[in-house]
C-alpha cells in the first residue's frame, strides 16, 4: 500500500514513516498540504494519507472533496495537540494516532487499509484449473474478467495475474466502483483538467493514467452507472480517455481487470449493464469457486490463518484439533475465504488448549448474512454475522456501530487491544467510544468477559 505522510518530518513523524515502510508500505512524504495535493494531482496516488495534525487539516479536507480526490486521512500528533485532533476528526479525518507511534497501532493501520498480498494459495484442483489459465494469459494483455461469491479472492487474483505479467515492474492500481460515489468515480477514473468543475483547480491524473503502463484492477465492475460503461468501453476500445473537461483524448497503454460478485449477464439481460462493454471485458473469464467447493484449499487456508493470526498477535503456535478441521470442512463458507479468515483469527484469540479446538469455532448460524457482497469494512461483517440476526435496514450508523463494536468485544473477551485491532480502529478510539455507551447506559462487557446476552 502507498502512504504519503504529510507535514514537516521531524522526530516522531520520521519514526512512524520508519515503522510504516518496515510494514511493507510504500511511503512518499509531502512537507506542505500544497506539496500533497500537488503530487495526488500528478496521478502519484496515495491509499492513505497520515497527516501532521498541526497541519491545516480542515482546509486539506475540503481541497480533496472540492477536487473529487478520494482517499482516506488519519491524523497524527501528540497528546498535548488534544484540540487539534478534535478539528481534525471533526472535519473528516479517519482515525487520530498519538505520536510517538505504537508499532503495533501502525502495523494494524497499514494490515486495514493495505491487505495486501499477491501470494495466491492453494491447493485444490478445481482452483489448480483456475490458476493454470491465469498463468496461461496473465503475459498477454487481454482484459480479464473475475468473478466469484464475495471473499472467493478476486483481488488477491487479479495482484497474482499483475505479478506474473510482463507489466508486473509497472503499477497495479485498483479502484472499488462500488465504494465510490457515481459523481466522484469519473474524475478519479479520467482525470479531470483545471476548470473542469467548481473546486477543479487545477490538473488532475486519475486512475488510467497513473496505471500508464501497468494494470487497471475494476472492482465490483457491475456497479458502475451507464454513463461511465461508455466512457469506459471507448478507453478500452480506442486505447484513449479524456480527462473531465478536456479537450484533447490522452493514449493509454493499460491492461484491464475487472471482477464481479454479480451474473454480467444477468446484468446485461436487466439493462444495468452493457453487452459490447462485457464483451471486451470478458475476453477471458477466471472463474473462481467457492470455497465450500474446494474442500482441499480449506484445510491449507485454515492452517495458513492460524500460523498468520497466532504472529500477528503474540501468539504461541497452535495447530487445529482434527474435530475442529471436521467442523470446518462441513461448513457453508457463505463469505468464503474472508469468513474462513475471521473465523480462524477470532479462533486463534479465544482457543485455550494445547491446540484449537472446535470450542473456539464459531461458525455463523445460518443467517446468511456473511453472503452479503460488497463489504466495506472489510471482514466484520461476515466475522460478526453470527450475532447479528436482524436486519440492518432501519437502524441507524451509529446504532450498526455500537452492534458492531460490542460484538467484536465479546469475541474478543473483553480484550480491548484485540478488539480495536480486529475492527481496524485505535485503542483509544474504542475507548472513547466504550466510555460513551458506558455514560448512555448500555452494559460493556468487562475484560475478560462477555456480556450475559451474548453467544
Ligand atoms: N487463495 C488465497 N490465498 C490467500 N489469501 C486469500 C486467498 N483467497 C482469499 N484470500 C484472503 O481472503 C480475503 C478476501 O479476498 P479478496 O478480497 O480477494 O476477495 P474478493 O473475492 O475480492 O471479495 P469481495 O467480493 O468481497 O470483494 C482477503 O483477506 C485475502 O487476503
Ligand atoms: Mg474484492
Amino acid at each position: 500500500m502507498r502512504l504519503l505522510i504529510i507535514g514537516p518530518l521531524e522526530g516522531q513523524l520520521t519514526q512512524a514513516t520508519k515503522l510504516a515502510m518496515d510494514g511493507g508500505a510504500k511511503v512518499a512524504h509531502a512537507a506542505t498540504i500544497e506539496i500533497a495535493l500537488a503530487t495526488l494531482r500528478a496521478g502519484r496516488g496515495a491509499d492513505l494519507l497520515l497527516a501532521d495534525v498541526m497541519m491545516d487539516i480542515p482546509a486539506l479536507l475540503a481541497s480533496l472533496e472540492a477536487e473529487r480526490i478520494h482517499v482516506p486521512l488519519v491524523a497524527c500528533g501528540t497528546e498535548s495537540n488534544a484540540a487539534a485532533a478534535v478539528n481534525a476528526i471533526r472535519a473528516g479525518a479517519k482515525e487520530y494516532i498519538p505520536l510517538p507511534p505504537d508499532a503495533e497501532l501502525i502495523a494494524a493501520i497499514i494490515a486495514a487499509v493495505a491487505r495486501e498480498s499477491t501470494e495466491f494459495l492453494y491447493r485444490d484442483v478445481a482452483m489448480a484449473k483456475v490458476i493454470k489459465l491465469a498463468e496461461q494469459v496473465a503475459r498477454s494483455t487481454a482484459s480479464i474478467l473475475i468473478t466469484g461469491e464475495s471473499g472467493t479472492g478476486k483481488e488477491v487474483m487479479a495482484k497474482y495475474v499483475h505479478a506474473r505479467s510482463a507489466r508486473a515492474p509497472q503499477p497495479f492500481i485498483s479502484i472499488n466502483c462500488a465504494a465510490i460515489p457515481d459523481n466522484l468515480l469519473e474524475s478519479e477514473l479520467f482525470g479531470h483538467e483545471k476548470g473542469a468543475f467548481t473546486g477543479a483547480i487545477a490538473r488532475r491524473i486519475g486512475k488510467f493514467e497513473e496505471a500508464d503502463g501497468g494494470t487497471l484492477l475494476l472492482d465490483e465492475i457491475s456497479e458502475m452507472d451507464p454513463r461511465l460503461q461508455a466512457k469506459l468501453l471507448r478507453a478500452i476500445q480506442e486505447r484513449v480517455i479524456d480527462r473531465v473537461g478536456g479537450n484533447r483524448p490522452v493514449k493509454i497503454d493499460i491492461r484491464i481487470i475487472a471482477t464481479s460478485n454479480r451474473d454480467l449477464t444477468e446484468a446485461v439481460r436487466e439493462g444495468t449493464f452493457r453487452e459490447d462493454l462485457l464483451y471486451r471485458l470478458n475476453v477471458v473469464n477466471l472463474k473462481l469457486p467457492a470455497l465450500r467447493d474446494r474442500p482441499a484449499d480449506i484445510e491449507l487456508l485454515a492452517d495458513h490463518f492460524v500460523a498468520k493470526y497466532a504472529k500477528a498477535n503474540g501468539l504461541p503456535h497452535r495447530t487445529l484439533s482434527p474435530d475442529a478441521l471436521t467442523e470446518l470442512l462441513g461448513a457453508r463458507w457463505g463469505g468464503n475465504v474472508r469468513e474462513l479468515e475471521n473465523t480462524l483469527h477470532r479462533a486463534v484469540l479465544l482457543a485455550e488448549g494445547d491446540t484449537i479446538g472446535t470450542e473456539a469455532i464459531r461458525l455463523p448460524d445460518g443467517t446468511g448474512l456473511s453472503d452479503a457482497g460488497p463489504d466495506p469494512i472489510g471482514g466484520l461483517v461476515a466475522h460478526t454475522a453470527q450475532s447479528v440476526s436482524r436486519s440492518l435496514v432501519g437502524q441507524t450508523v451509529s446504532d450498526v456501530e455500537r452492534g458492531l463494536i460490542l460484538d467484536t468485544l465479546d469475541h474478543c473477551l473483553g480484550n480491548r487491544t484485540h478488539a480495536a485491532n480486529v475492527l481496524g480502529i485505535s485503542i483509544r478510539t474504542l475507548r472513547n467510544k466504550l466510555n460513551l455507551y458506558t455514560d448512555a447506559g448500555t452494559a460493556v462487557p468487562a475484560p475478560g468477559a462477555q456480556r450475559s446476552s451474548a453467544a
